[in-house]
């Protein structure tokens, strides 16, 4: 009975995850030529709702495995000060617990690649690679007097809708998943296009006699991956525990502590609590702190007192080479010397 409950979860919790099992694809999808229907199936990195995708748009694929790679390096980027710091997302396509369950960890990846997909697909129709898009249509908004709307924007309208088909199909099935889990995973996937439709800022160039920006084109671009990673950082520090209820005639998630309200448009949210990510627990998807480099002097989360939880931490010494002393010689070179310097490292108990 235990080992059919056990098998049982297990299912599940792998299903849970097979929506980002394309982040897989960073580590061979550049391989494949991706201009026949049959390279959908090549490196099993797609859920099945993803391959009818996948076949249907061929061309999108490349923009696909590109967003695989952002999305794996700025995780760890965005997490590195943290107990948590996203190197689990390295096993792709396989996940460990902390992923593979509805975990607020998993609710930020989920968020995160759904955005960084859309933002690839905008990106790569106004640099001209999709035969099935271009810049951006020019603004609704009036052009303000001292500039006119031109160059290329990113194309954020297809972005999001291309990256909206690819990232939810697996959650439109019912054999993906627990009702609960595809909602969780659904509403986390809106969040994260939501942040990117809000990262838009205007980007101008001058022109006009000897760069006098008498005349200036601007578009609409995204902002960079890193800026959109630190947003939804935010959301996932202030992500909401939600329950499967029955509200009204449907079940839907709402917040576990005030169930009076709805889950927010804007929060993310998670079905299952995480583990403090102190000590190290396979079953939990947790690696532990221990060797981990913190601050001595940082209250924050790569402080030594949080990152080594109390256990306390180990110091020591390295020396760095460093260039020094540099000087500009007349034309057109710099010459440096050499330093040692020694730095002190710590690192958790
Ligand atoms: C990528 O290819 C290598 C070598 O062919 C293989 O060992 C590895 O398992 C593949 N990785 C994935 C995620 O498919
Ligand atoms: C697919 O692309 C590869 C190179 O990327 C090319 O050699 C091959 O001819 C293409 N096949 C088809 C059917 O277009
Ligand atoms: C992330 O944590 C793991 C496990 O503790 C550790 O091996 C790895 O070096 C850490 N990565 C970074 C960038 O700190
Ligand atoms: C440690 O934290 C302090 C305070 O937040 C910061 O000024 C310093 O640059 C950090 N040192 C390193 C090595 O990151």
């Amino acid at each position: 009975m235990q080992s059919m409950l056990l098998v049982l979860v297990v299912i599940l919790e792998v299903r849970g995850s097979a929506a980002i099992y394309w982040l897989g694809l960073s580590a061979n999808g550049s391989s494949v030529g991706w201009n026949q229907t049959h390279h959908c199936k090549l490196l099993d990195g797609l859920a099945p709702d993803q391959l009818q995708v996948c076949r249907r748009n061929l061309e999108l694929m490349h923009s696909i495995v590109h967003a695989a790679k952002i999305t794996k390096t700025a995780c760890q980027t965005t997490f590195k000060d943290m107990r948590w710091n996203c190197s689990s997302i390295e096993s792709a396509p396989r996940f460990t617990p902390d992923l593979a369950k509805g975990t607020r960890e998993s609710a930020f990846v989920f968020a995160f690649a759904a955005a960084v997909v859309s933002h690839s697909i905008a990106r790569a129709c106004a640099s001209g690679e999709l035969p099935s898009c271009t810049c951006a249509p020019a603004p609704a908004e009036q052009a303000a007097p001292d500039f006119r709307w031109g160059g290329c924007g990113d194309n954020i309208g297809y972005g999001l809708q291309m990256g909206s088909a690819f990232s939810d199909a697996p959650m439109k099935n019912r054999r993906s998943g627990p009702h609960a889990f595809r909602l969780m995973h659904l509403h986390n996937n809106a969040v994260g296009r939501q942040v990117l439709a809000d990262a838009v800022e205007t980007k101008c160039k001058c022109h006009g006699v000897s760069g006098s920006c008498s005349v200036k084109t601007c578009w609409k671009g995204l902002h960079d991956i890193g800026h959109i990673a630190e947003d939804l950082k935010a959301k996932y520090l202030s992500a909401t525990k939600v329950i499967h209820r029955v509200v009204g005639t449907r079940r839907q998630l709402v917040p576990k502590e005030m169930d009076v309200r709805p889950v927010r448009e804007a929060e993310l949210v998670y079905l299952v609590s995480s583990p403090d990510y102190c000590t190290s627990n396979s079953n939990l998807g947790s690696y532990g702190t221990q060797d981990r480099e913190c601050n001595k002097t940082s209250s924050g989360s790569d402080g030594c007192g949080l990152m080594c939880c109390g256990r306390g931490y180990n110091a020591y010494t390295e020396r760095v080479v460093e260039r020094c002393h540099c000087k500009y010689h007349w034309c057109c070179y710099v010459t440096c010397k050499h330093c040692e310097r020694t730095v002190e490292r710590y690192v958790c108990k």
